[in-house]
């Protein structure tokens, strides 16, 4: 295929971070998520880190004009010339326009916004039981994707601990968020037709394999149609 520009899309759990990873394996294009720059910025301390972190804390979104500013850079980075796969991000109808504006510029477009689909009471079980590691975002679950050893991640061995945002009254507030600010980009991106839904209740590698299988058509497509 051409390029690859994609954009994740779910609620709050529904498995954006684990497809992230395996198609960044996948495909080798720079996975940049919001969450996890965010997170690192609050680490770090930086400016950025400082405005995110009452935000994220409380579950609300942080500003658009902080988020667009990280993400129009990097798509426009060398290493995005193939494509780059996004995560939480748009998460606004501000932020989609932004990002169809700054992709326009490049002269390029987005090939895919694929929606992963899941019920809210099985959202709840994910994020009650997620683990993530400390050093790298790394994701485990309890019960649904433990890791090798207890308390410790397979990849790279440093602490996995429980997200301040991963409290259940934080949890029902990002819920909200989503249906109010985010799932509006599903008819955002049908008008545009690159809308694509995944059913995200499977198991991690029968989503990512349904995701794969959707690629695989979008490329078929694309061939036939040059
Ligand atoms: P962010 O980190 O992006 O949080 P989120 O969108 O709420 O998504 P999550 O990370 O909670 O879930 P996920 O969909 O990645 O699921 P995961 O793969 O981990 O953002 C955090 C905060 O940053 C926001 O609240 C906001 O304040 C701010 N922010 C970020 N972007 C922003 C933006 N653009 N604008 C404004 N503010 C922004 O999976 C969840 C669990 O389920 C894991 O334990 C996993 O192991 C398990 N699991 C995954 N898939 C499956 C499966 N198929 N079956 C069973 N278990 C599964």
């Amino acid at each position: 295929m051409s390029e690859l520009n994609l954009i994740l899309i779910g609620s709050p759990g529904s498995g954006k971070g684990t497809q992230g990873e395996s198609l960044q394996e996948d495909l080798r294009l720079p996975y940049y998520a919001t969450g996890d720059i965010l997170r690192a910025a609050v680490q770090e301390g930086t400016e950025v880190g400082r405005q995110a972190k009452e935000y994220m804390d409380r579950g609300d979104l942080v500003p658009d004009e902080v988020i667009i500013g990280i993400i129009s850079e990097r798509i426009q980075a060398e290493e995005a010339e193939d494509g780059f796969i996004l995560d939480g991000f748009p998460r606004t109808v501000p932020q989609a326009e932004a990002l169809d504006a700054a992709i326009e510029k490049l002269g390029r477009r987005m090939t895919a916004a694929i929606l992963i689909e899941v019920p809210t009471d099985e959202i709840v079980k994910r994020l009650s039981g997620r683990r993530t590691c400390e050093q790298g975002g790394h994701v485990f679950h309890v019960d649904f994707d433990p890791p090798k050893r207890e308390g410790i991640c397979d990849v790279d061995g440093s602490a996995l601990i429980v997200r301040d945002d991963d409290k259940p009254d934080v949890v029902q507030k990002r819920l909200v968020q989503y249906r109010e600010k985010t799932e509006p980009l599903v008819g955002y991106y049908e008008q545009q037709n690159i809308l694509q839904k995944v059913d995200g209740t499977g198991g991690p590698d029968d989503v990512a394999e349904h995701i794969r299988g959707l690629l695989a058509t979008l490329k078929r497509e694309e061939e036939m149609e040059m």
